[in-house]
């Protein structure tokens, strides 16, 4: 896809993998429409992308509520959408499963799972309306694999796969594409919640990068696909 003037929008792009993705799209010249709940992190993020010449708008919103997406048909009828970036999750402190309380279990799966069926149903209507769009799912290596402590995640993030491949196969007929992305740890505030070891882990504006990439069609990957970031070193 050719970036310049496409419209993304990018959900949690208030800090961590979502903001460098941004980032990332808004040097491309792609219009970004930025997605959270605090609008202090998001405005921070659109002072950087207005600083790289760049374009951005925020939405303030919790994506865990379906009634919470609204503002989705405006962007589509006043701008246009071409690129969808699912990239805002959570996870619970590490954890036994027996620890998990009730709430964490609705939240984790509402906030990383039920908000990507949400915008889904928004968004795929316009896409094959146009007949072009590319969603990015961002999954986990967790989405790929059980670890112990992080049962939960890990379970919303196999949902995200599985999420992902069968929206590629509804889609087959169109040129719309959906992929999702297996990050390992990435140096973020979720990260240093959890583990306190960010500073250790990689940059996410890497797989920031590999994301713009993929977008692109520099990378050979097919629609349904997950990509870890990793196997992109040196490309
Ligand atoms: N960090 C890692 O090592 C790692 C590895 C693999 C995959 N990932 C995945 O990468 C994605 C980004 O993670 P991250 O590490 O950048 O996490 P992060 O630093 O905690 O950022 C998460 C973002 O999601 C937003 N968010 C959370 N709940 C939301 C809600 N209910 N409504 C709207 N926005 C919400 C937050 O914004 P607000 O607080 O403003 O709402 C925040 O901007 C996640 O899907 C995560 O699972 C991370």
């Amino acid at each position: 896809m050719k970036l310049t003037n496409k419209i993304a929008i990018i959900t949690g792009a208030g800090q961590g993998l979502g903001k460098f993705i941004a980032l990332e799209l808004a040097k491309e010249k792609v219009l970004t429409i930025l997605v959270g709940r605090h609008i202090k992190t998001l405005t921070q993020t659109k002072k950087e992308i207005l600083r790289l010449n760049g374009k951005a708008d925020i939405f303030v919103a919790d994506i865990s509520k379906a009634k919470e997406f609204k503002w989705v048909n405006g962007v589509i009828k006043n701008f246009g959408l071409d690129i969808l970036i699912n990239n805002a999750g959570w996870s619970p402190p590490l954890k036994i499963v027996e620890k998990l309380t009730e709430k964490e279990i609705g939240d984790c799966f509402r906030i990383n799972v039920f908000s990507m069926f949400y915008m889904l149903k928004k968004v795929i209507p316009h896409f094959k309306k146009i007949n072009e769009g590319a969603i990015i799912n961002i999954s986990s290596r967790a989405g790929k694999n059980g670890y112990p402590r992080l049962a939960l995640y890990s379970a919303t993030k196999f949902a995200v796969e599985g999420l992902t491949q069968a929206v590629a196969k509804e889609l087959e007929d169109t040129n719309v594409t959906c992929y999702s992305i297996t990050p390992g740890a990435l140096n973020t505030p979720m990260r240093e919640k959890l583990f306190g070891d960010a500073k250790l882990k990689e940059n996410p504006k890497f797989t920031a990068q590999v994301i713009v990439k993929l977008l692109r069609g520099d990378i050979d990957a097919k629609s349904g696909e997950s990509i870890d970031p990793s196997h992109f070193h040196g490309l």
